[in-house]
């Protein structure tokens, strides 16, 4: 049994009933920051055994993911991903504490392969048969494949600016893929449409309860994989803030079960292009305004991330953090250095967080020297479609 046991409001505290896949909003104060609390003292217990005879995949963390009974059901294996020392990358820009969490080694080799896996888990136990989804790419192709699995009809809404290979992969896994020609913000509003009209589940990435939940899991790993010690910075490229929303779920959860004795500042890094949260940080603002993307990088192309932003700038505040931007062609720089110096192929999209990396870096030691200390960012990665993705080869020349 590792249903949530209630949901609990961040702003007014109300409890409620945890039911899967109605939106989670606080029936008090309408608030969308409803948080899942599950049975920490049973699950803490687990881990100071060692989590015995438990898979070395995301479903390791059970106890703390949304489903009723995970045992009785046919499970995706996402997740239990390597976490890297970087070898030559950061020890170059002068720091010998950095790791990288590769989530190249998941089913369709993106962090969105957790989300899929736990979603379509849930849609599993619920009966749910159809579903729809609107993505800039990754999450697609991550959920296509899980649904395959699961033998659930997936219908998948991405924007005609996605790299066609990703079109392609989700199309090979049987989804029913629309391409739509308008931006990711336009697209997700025609998919919400298309699913009320059918009556269909609609996958509502932040407000989602399972989505969110699965990121904690590469929390959970990362701590365990450094011997249950968190790191200083977490940096993570964003586009609409799932990742790092659930993953900060999951070390808030450590901390509290003091699992861990600090929860890491967070560092989001954005496409210049696409970087709503990037100016309202800037301008010290807790809303973001949305924006029209212009970025080639279209796996980082929300335009308008709503509350997801609100709640990582809250996250700055209560942990510490900053919010960067860096341009395309630094991301594609940072991915060239990255393959260089560690033989790691990743696409645009994580090269983002590398070159966010490397520019922090370098205005550190230009002015705040204390700003990365002893850091172990750690960051998902990807390596397919890399070429196309960026529009030819001049990136490599
Ligand atoms: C490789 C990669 N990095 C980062 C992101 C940003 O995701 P989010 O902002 O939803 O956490 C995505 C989104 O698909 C991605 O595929
Ligand atoms: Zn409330």
């Amino acid at each position: 049994m590792a249903a949530p046991l209630y949901l609990e409001c961040n702003l007014c505290g109300n409890q409620q009933p945890y039911v899967p896949f109605v939106p989670a909003i606080c029936q008090k104060c309408e608030s969308q920051w409803v948080e899942a609390h599950y049975d920490y003292e049973a699950f803490k217990r687990e881990i100071l055994r060692g989590i015995p005879n438990r898979p070395n995949n995301l479903w390791r963390f059970q106890d703390v993911l949304p489903l009723n009974d995970p045992s009785a059901l046919n499970l995706y294996p996402a997740g239990g991903t390597p976490l890297w020392h970087s070898n030559r990358f950061a020890p170059d820009l002068g720091h010998s504490a950095v790791y990288f969490k590769d989530e190249r080694y998941g089913p369709t080799s993106s962090f969105k392969d957790r989300q899929a896996a736990v979603a379509v888990a849930a849609m599993n136990e619920n009966g749910i048969r159809e579903a729809v989804i609107a993505s800039t790419g990754n999450a697609a192709v991550a959920y296509a494949a899980a649904c395959a699995r699961a033998g659930i009809k997936l219908w998948v809404f991405m924007t005609s600016l996605v790299p066609q290979e990703k079109l392609r992969e989700a199309a090979l896994f049987g989804a029913e893929v629309i391409r739509v020609s308008g931006n990711y913000d336009q697209t997700k509003q025609i998919a919400s449409q298309f699913a009320q009209r059918k009556n269909l589940l609609l996958d509502r990435g932040a407000s989602s309860v399972p989505a969110r939940e699965s990121m904690k899991t590469i929390a959970y790993e990362i701590v365990e994989q450094l011997g249950w010690r968190a790191p200083d910075w977490y940096i993570q490229a964003v586009s609409g803030g799932l990742g790092p929303l659930g993953v900060y779920q999951g070390f808030k959860e450590m901390f509290n079960m003091g699992l861990i004795n600090k929860v890491p500042k967070l560092a989001i890094i954005q496409a210049e292009g696409c970087a709503p949260m990037v100016h309202a940080f800037k301008a010290g603002k807790d809303t973001a305004t949305p924006i029209i993307p212009d970025t080639r990088i279209i796996i980082l192309s929300t335009g308008d991330p709503g509350k997801a932003y609100t709640y990582l700038w809250n996250l700055t505040q209560q942990y510490g953090g900053v919010m960067e931007s860096v341009t395309d062609l630094e991301a594609y720089e940072a991915m060239k250095a990255l393959a260089k110096s560690e033989g790691m192929a990743v696409e645009p999209a994580t090269a983002v967080a590398f070159a966010g990396f490397q520019n922090c870096q370098n205005k550190a030691s230009l002015a705040k020297m204390s700003w990365w200390r002893s850091i172990a960012p750690v960051t998902p990665s990807r390596s397919k479609s890399m070429f196309s993705a960026t529009n030819g080869q001049w990136m490599f020349t």
